[in-house]
């Protein structure tokens, strides 16, 4: 397309010249369905995957992701995309769970995607949220990511109070690695996991700090439905605060923010968002 320069960089340099991204805060895409946002996201894991074959991927849990992972699935069983070089971070785990619970979240993520595609033994990896030390597990993790070269793409999901993985509102914008008490709200979104009694949800967690997420080259979040509404105009469109953590994502220079029509519903620039998507060169990807 003439005009538009393609800059090959490495790493967080690529996405600022000469896009469309470096004119908003985080780049909205806005689609009918969990299916067309998944498609899209995979197509990008795909790409870095073909690209980068030992690619490091951010995984995340909650109900947002679990499309896309269906679809990494698909594609790896037909052949498009192999995990055998890849290795993954998750973003938190829940302190004190017995190992074998269904709900840890080491569990759910062997569960939802580890285990159905051709990750090499050990390549996933979480924080230890029972360890004996909760706070040497932290330091350990932080340093296991570093030693890995960082995050090349990580997946999130959004709490309803606008927290990303569980750096809950009140979380510091330069926080790493650390345990933290989930507020009531969290527990009680997350009670449908363990049979709706929200007395079962654990209080504790090991998370990823914003600016660990923060670290990683580039961020997709996926949201969908009318109860993410408030929390995707606050982090796209509202002001940079701790009230709403996943705000921080404003000063990533490649932040993707996926949303169905029900997600997007509070957005006040829905139609400018849908316009750039629909009008970006192709070449630009997420
Ligand atoms: C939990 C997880 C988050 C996730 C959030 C939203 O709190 N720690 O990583 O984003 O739930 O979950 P869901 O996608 O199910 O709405």
């Amino acid at each position: 397309m003439s005009g538009w320069k393609r800059v090959r960089l490495d790493g967080r340099a690529r996405a600022w010249p000469g896009t469309e991204r470096e004119g908003r805060v985080v780049e909205v895409v806005i689609q009918h369905g969990a299916a067309d946002i998944a498609a899209l996201v995979a197509d990008e894991i795909e790409k870095l995957l073909a690209a980068k074959p030992d690619a490091v991927l951010g995984l995340a849990t909650g109900s947002s992701p679990l499309a896309v992972y269906d679809e990494l699935v698909r594609r790896h069983e037909a052949g498009r995309i192999s995990f055998a070089r890849a290795r993954g971070f998750m973003l938190d785990e829940y302190v004190g769970l017995p190992d074998d619970h269904p709900e840890r979240y080491r569990n759910v993520i062997e569960r939802e995607i580890a285990s159905r595609v051709d990750f090499a033994p050990g390549a996933v990896q979480g924080p230890d949220g029972n360890s004996d030390d909760l706070l040497g597990a932290c330091e350990d993790y932080e340093a296991a990511i570093a030693a890995a070269g960082g995050v090349d793409l990580q997946i999130l999901g959004i709490g309803t109070d606008g927290h990303i993985a569980f750096n809950e509102p009140g979380s510091s914008l330069a926080s790493r690695t650390r345990i933290k008490t989930l507020t009531s709200q969290t527990r009680t979104d997350n009670a449908r996991f363990f049979d709706g009694d929200v007395e079962r949800v654990p209080r504790h967690c090991l998370t990823q700090g914003l600016a660990t997420i923060m670290s990683a080259r580039h961020l997709v979040l996926i949201a969908t439905g009318t109860g993410k509404a408030e929390a995707v105009h606050q982090l796209t469109e509202g002001p940079v605060s701790a009230m709403w953590p996943a705000t921080v994502m404003q000063h990533h220079p490649h932040a993707t923010v996926l949303v169905d029509d029900a997600a997007a519903s509070r957005l006040q620039l829905g139609a400018y968002y849908r316009e750039v998507f629909a009008t970006k060169p192709a070449w630009q990807g997420l």
